[in-house]
């Protein structure tokens, strides 16, 4: 699993990976919200909320962020997501939250200053929480609220992102619990 034409490096981002229930009640809102055929929906079991974004990188670099992710502490948080909306330059359908919680805001900042040694560029732009519902998207969709969708955070997980020519395949390699001393959960799989 490396990026195409560069061997030995891979695609990798920290996201917040849904539970079963979640991740339903997610795919759920795009079958309700999004017209039919107005945009290709992310498939249900690579749904996921990006806390940040590595790009291609070295088995160097992998190693430095897994030592970054294990000393990040944090407590387990609920999000609530509530509306659905469009952005029209990446043409992606989102749900977000009203307001991004402080836990999170907090989590996303101690991973990205964690990260800073392995030489993770600081991000410039606003951090704005939410999750793709679907790609290739042809607006204009108005924003709107929709039934909320109750999910309990209580890990993050580093993940590797490949690209098909159907759309990008993600993959957890690993997760780290928030509120207990930070052991990775399942082992790296290369
Ligand atoms: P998106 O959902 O808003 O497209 C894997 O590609 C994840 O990393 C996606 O969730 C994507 O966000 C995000 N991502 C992709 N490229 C990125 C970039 N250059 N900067 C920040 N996040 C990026």
């Amino acid at each position: 699993m490396t990026v195409p034409g560069q061997p030995g490096r891979q695609r990798l981002f920290f996201a917040l990976w849904p539970d079963d229930d979640t991740r339903r009640a997610l795919a759920a809102l795009t079958g309700k919200h999004l017209p039919p055929g107005a945009g290709r929906p992310v498939e249900a079991r690579y749904l996921h909320l990006t806390l940040a974004f590595l790009g291609s990188v070295d088995g160097a670099f992998r190693a430095c962020a897994e030592r970054a992710a294990a000393t990040v502490s944090g407590a387990p948080f609920e999000l609530e997501f509530r509306r659905i909306g469009h952005w029209p330059r990446p043409r992606v359908t989102w749900s977000a939250p009203e307001s991004t919680p402080g836990a999170l805001i907090g989590l996303v900042t101690a991973l990205r200053n964690a990260l800073i040694p392995c030489g993770h560029a600081p991000e410039t732009r606003p951090y704005r929480a939410h999750i793709t519902l679907a790609r290739k998207v042809r607006g204009p969709l108005r924003d709107t609220d929709h039934e909320p969708v109750r999910w309990p955070v209580t890990d993050f997980h580093l993940v590797a992102s490949e690209t098909h020519p159907r759309g990008a395949r993600y993959t957890p390699l690993m997760s780290w619990p928030l509120g207990q001393p930070s052991m990775p959960a399942y082992p790296s799989m290369g």
